[in-house]
């Protein structure tokens, strides 16, 4: 049962957020975090969803793990860690990170996730952490091609298209999903973009696109305000007299979405 996760015994002063809109006033940059990825997420997000979703010693996977913000949560929160990432420079970065660590409570691979051979690294990660399924997924993947993270074909921040890039993380959550045991957790964070003078609602169409093809039970949208992002510093000044000057509004949210699966 997933209330089984959460000592409700002390329900009142427990940290879990509960509403769908989730604003923090500051990224943690308190341990191994070290904010040095363009495109990550704040650290409140994983410690949010593995606290809720997980119970200590589970299996926590992220595809996309990049400067290893979710993995740096699971070993703060006692979780285990499946990973994988297309970026080798982050493989060898967060790897650095985790010199001094417990070696027997995580992998870390430099693969492509699209690639239907991750299934073979999921299920030897699964064996070396003497496990057989996976309790809670996080996926962050690109928001198309916004910020590019390397040059490889299958980096899904270099899809062509708004449909390529739909078509690839399809592809990610059918060969992550499968070690997802039956009726356990995954999130997805995503923010829309914006092309040819008008929004994309990426976010939106990524949704859809998981209710199509998975059998699943959407639990929550949240929206998270990124005040303070990096790319979006200026909002106060240059950006808020370029949208008076145009027609738009500038993008202060993303989504985390959460679903459960029913297969
Ligand atoms: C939004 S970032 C994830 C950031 C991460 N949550 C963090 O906090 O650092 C997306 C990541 O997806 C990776 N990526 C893109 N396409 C991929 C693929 N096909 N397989 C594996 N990783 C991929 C990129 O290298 C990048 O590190």
């Amino acid at each position: 049962m997933i209330s089984d996760r959460i000592d409700l015994s002390n329900w009142q002063h427990c940290d879990i957020l509960t509403d769908d809109l989730w604003l923090f006033p500051n990224r943690d940059n308190q341990g191994k975090h070290k904010n040095i990825y363009h495109g990550n997420f704040i650290p409140q997000i994983p410690y949010q969803l593995i606290s809720r979703y997980t119970k200590a010693g589970e299996v926590v996977l992220d595809p996309f793990f990049g400067s290893g913000t979710t993995l740096f949560e699971c070993e703060k929160l006692g979780r285990k860690f499946i990973g994988f990432d297309i970026n080798t420079k982050m493989f060898n970065y967060v790897q650095s990170r985790m010199m001094d660590s417990n070696k027997n409570f995580f992998t870390l691979n430099a693969f492509d996730n699209t690639d239907e051979r991750v299934k073979y690294y999921i299920k030897k990660s699964l064996t070396y952490l003497n496990e057989t399924q996976v309790s809670f997924a996080i996926f962050h993947p690109p928001y198309h091609d916004i910020v590019q993270f390397t040059n490889k074909p299958n980096d899904l921040s270099n899809c062509k298209s708004v449909d390529e890039f739909i078509d690839k993380f399809k592809k990610t959550l059918s060969h992550s999903l499968t070690f997802l045991a039956k009726n356990h957790y995954f999130a997805v964070i995503i923010g829309d973009i914006y092309k040819n003078s008008e929004v994309v609602p990426l976010s939106f169409l990524c949704m859809n696109m998981i209710k199509k093809h998975f059998k699943t039970k959407l639990k929550g949208i949240v929206v998270k305000n990124i005040e303070g992002n990096r790319g979006k510093l200026g909002a106060g000044g240059i950006w808020r007299y370029r949208a008076l000057k145009s027609d738009y509004y500038i993008f202060k949210h993303e989504y985390i979405f959460v679903f459960k699966k029913e297969f």
